[in-house]
């Protein structure tokens, strides 16, 4: 046996009590996990044909939009048209990596046809703002498809799931930014008298509908979480650390378009820690990046009693409770939705605690 500091065993087990001990086996995880998907999923379809089932032909005055929008504007729009373009990709790549999943490769699917609306409804911002000709337009579409999408982590849905949690907050972020502008309200002096009532229709459309997609994947992340901390929580710290906007490498003038966002005051670095990683931090229970990069950092460096190292749980500054409380609500919510068809008479959706 290795002789050892027993105080530092002490210690670190004094520092211990942020995850508790599992009590279910990896089948029955997964099994809460897949149900769940599958709950969150029937849930979401029903609210987001109720409320969300918007036309990006019909439901934007085009015809009215300003044609006289400055070249700093112009361009965000025609950046937000490139970034949307990859949707085939997106949904292709994604989909082919969850398949197995009832819940989640449906929802992606469902999901791919919200952001193909936001394709199309971009595309009309750019031609009927006549700022490029329709032919130049038609060759740019070309030049951005010409290039494929890839997925950030190949073969990992668990760091898949993290990555479109911040990818959708950043993406709504980025939405009501061009509101504000939209709106006249912004404060930087380029875009004082860029006012437009159409494009504040097309940014809210849109901004709910990101706002919904982050709110599917933030349910879905923390099931991982809430079953998985110590993988989930590995899978939430290589995102964070690695982030970047999807096809931002393939977007030829995407340096000019991210530049001018950020001095337009819609998205730059601060926005990003702030609005989007602090934000999602938050809804996740956890306290701070910094506390997170720790955790993960001891994660790898306890001894046991015999003096091995192994893979431990301490978690500074993850709320557990949080997260617990946050899996029952969906269960709650998305069961009574559930009973409502009659689901719960044949194949009940429960929660059921892992600690
Ligand atoms: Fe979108
Ligand atoms: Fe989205």
């Amino acid at each position: 046996m290795l002789s050892y500091d027993r105080s530092i065993v002490e210690t670190l087990e004094a520092d211990r009590p942020k995850i508790p001990v599992g009590l279910l086996s990896r089948d029955e995880k997964d099994r809460l996990i897949e149900r769940g998907f599958l709950a969150l999923y029937r849930w979401y379809v029903d609210r987001s044909q109720a409320l969300r089932n918007w036309n990006p032909d019909r439901d934007v005055l085009w015809k009215k939009i300003r044609q006289d929008h400055n070249y700093e504007v112009n361009k965000i729009l025609e950046g937000f048209f490139a970034v949307e373009q990859y949707v085939p990709d997106y949904v292709e790549s994604i989909v082919d990596l969850i398949r197995k999943s009832h819940g989640r490769s449906h929802f992606q699917i469902r999901w791919g046809s919200e952001e193909s609306k936001h394709a199309d409804l971009w595309h009309n911002a750019v031609l009927f703002s006549r700022f490029r000709s329709p032919e130049w337009l038609r060759n740019y579409m070309g030049e951005l498809r010409s290039n494929t999408w890839k997925l950030p982590w190949e073969g990992d849905p668990i760091r898949m799931i993290f990555y479109t949690v911040f990818q959708e907050r950043a993406t709504q972020i980025n939405y009501l930014g061009m509101g504000v502008i939209a709106k006249g309200q912004s404060k930087v002096e380029q875009f004082k008298d860029s006012a437009d009532p159409v494009l504040v229709q097309a940014c809210k459309l849109i901004a709910i509908d990101e706002a919904a997609h982050y709110n599917f994947f933030l349910e879905g992340a923390r099931l991982f979480l809430y079953y998985y901390p110590a993988q989930a929580l590995e899978a939430m710290h290589d995102v964070i650390k690695y982030f970047s906007m999807p096809a931002g490498a393939l977007i030829p003038d995407y340096n000019e378009f991210s530049t001018i966002v950020h001095k337009a005051g819609i998205y730059g670095p601060r926005e990003h820690s702030r609005d989007v990683i602090q934000k999602a931090l938050d809804n996740l229970g956890m306290a701070s990046k910094r506390l997170l990069e720790e955790g993960i950092r001891k994660t790898r460096l306890v001894p046991d009693e015999d003096g091995n190292l192994r893979q431990t749980a301490i978690f500074p500054g993850l709320d557990f409770q949080h997260i617990e409380d946050a899996v029952k609500r969906m269960f709650d919510r998305t069961g009574k939705y559930e009973a409502e068809i009659g689901f719960d008479e044949i194949d009940p959706v429960e929660f059921k605690p892992a600690y």
